[in-house]
């Protein structure tokens, strides 16, 4: 049986991704750039095995069913139906997930498992597509999983207006670590999995929130302001940004009724926002889910890590670095 297995880490948007252009292929409505961690991984590993009559998966030792195995199937077809004809119909597989942090809460789960997901199938099939390829189909299933295949902070660009599903959009690398030395600190106000999945939660907002043309028009805004901090090498132009990007995403979500925060996001974003008054540089981002995402500089992670952690609803407290794109460990 031939099995490849692969890592990848989740990665934080500091400009948020959120919205779908119309038409097939999942392309985003606007752009993003986030900053790919250490410190939290996903490893899957992918068997093919011609004794079954159809794909199987679980995360974390539980069998994955439903939505979630039909998006597993369909990227899994993706990689497939790069396969030169052969004439032999591919085998199915086993895929074998576990993730060392919350899965389907807002931290970025999706993005790392469908990374280390393509990465692995690429591995155990033969396919030898190149990193943008993979980095494409990926996005095909879950959008911001395209910027896990990179390190440090990448890009991922809006797709076409009208796309007709044939564009090839993938991440790029967009700075290394070294330009802007940060950490994230993730605090946790959850141990449970988030009621609504981003797709569902993006269609909501398109169809409800009455703000949606605004956030449209001002995230390429935010993300240019964000480029331009890294380029320049600012920290708090960078955390003003995120969290503007953070803000904005979510008032328009809010605007459309779904609301992903919970009592610790609010104290957490209160403790960010008290440091800040009393002078210590830190910023807060949110994805879709409660857990708040604090971005620091180096010599101030053990503070801010005691203040949320001293925050009465915050869990605990994850911490994260930089890190490396997805890849292939054996
Ligand atoms: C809030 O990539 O999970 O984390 O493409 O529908 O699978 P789909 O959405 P997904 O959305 C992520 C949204 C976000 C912001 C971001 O990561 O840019």
């Amino acid at each position: 049986m031939t099995s490849a297995r692969a890592i990848a880490h989740p990665n934080i948007a500091l400009a948020k991704y959120w919205g779908k252009q119309n038409g097939p292929g999942n392309y985003p409505a606007v752009p993003s750039l986030s900053v790919t961690l250490d410190g939290l991984a996903t490893t899957t590993k992918v068997t093919l095995d011609d004794s079954l009559a159809k794909d199987i998966a679980t995360i974390n030792g539980q069998e994955v069913v439903g939505e979630p195995k039909e998006r597993i199937v369909t990227l899994l077809g993706l990689v497939r139906a790069k396969l030169s004809a052969t004439g032999e119909t591919p085998a199915f597989c086993c895929v074998e997930s576990t993730n060392d942090f919350p899965t389907s809460s807002g931290l970025a789960s999706s993005a790392s498992g469908f990374a280390a997901l393509t990465i692995a199938a690429d591995g155990a099939y033969g396919t030898q597509l190149p990193t943008d390829v993979l980095s494409d189909l990926a996005r095909r299933i879950s959008a911001s999983s395209a910027r896990s295949f990179y390190s440090d902070f990448v890009v991922l660009a809006s797709g076409p207006e009208a796309p007709t599903g044939n564009e090839l959009l993938a991440a790029r690398p967009f700075a290394e670590r070294a330009s802007l030395p940060l950490e994230v600190l993730v605090a946790v106000t959850t141990e449970g999995a988030k009621e609504v999945k981003s797709t569902g939660g993006m269609n909501q907002t398109r169809d409800k929130s009455p703000v949606y043309d605004a956030w449209k028009n001002e995230a390429p805004r935010i993300f240019a302001d964000v480029k331009a901090a890294i380029e320049t090498k600012s920290f708090e132009r960078l955390g003003e940004a995120a969290e503007r990007s953070a803000l904005l995403m979510h008032a328009t979500m809010i605007a459309g009724g779904l609301v992903y925060w919970n009592a610790g996001t609010m104290e957490a974003m209160h403790t960010v926002r008290k440091l800040r008054a009393k002078g210590t540089a830190a910023y807060f981002t949110i994805d879709a889910g409660p857990h708040v995402k604090v971005l620091v500089e180096p010599e101030n992670v053990r503070a801010v890590k005691a203040a949320l952690e001293s925050t009465p609803s915050v869990l605990r407290v994850l911490r994260a670095t930089l890190g490396d794109g997805a890849r292939l460990v054996s």
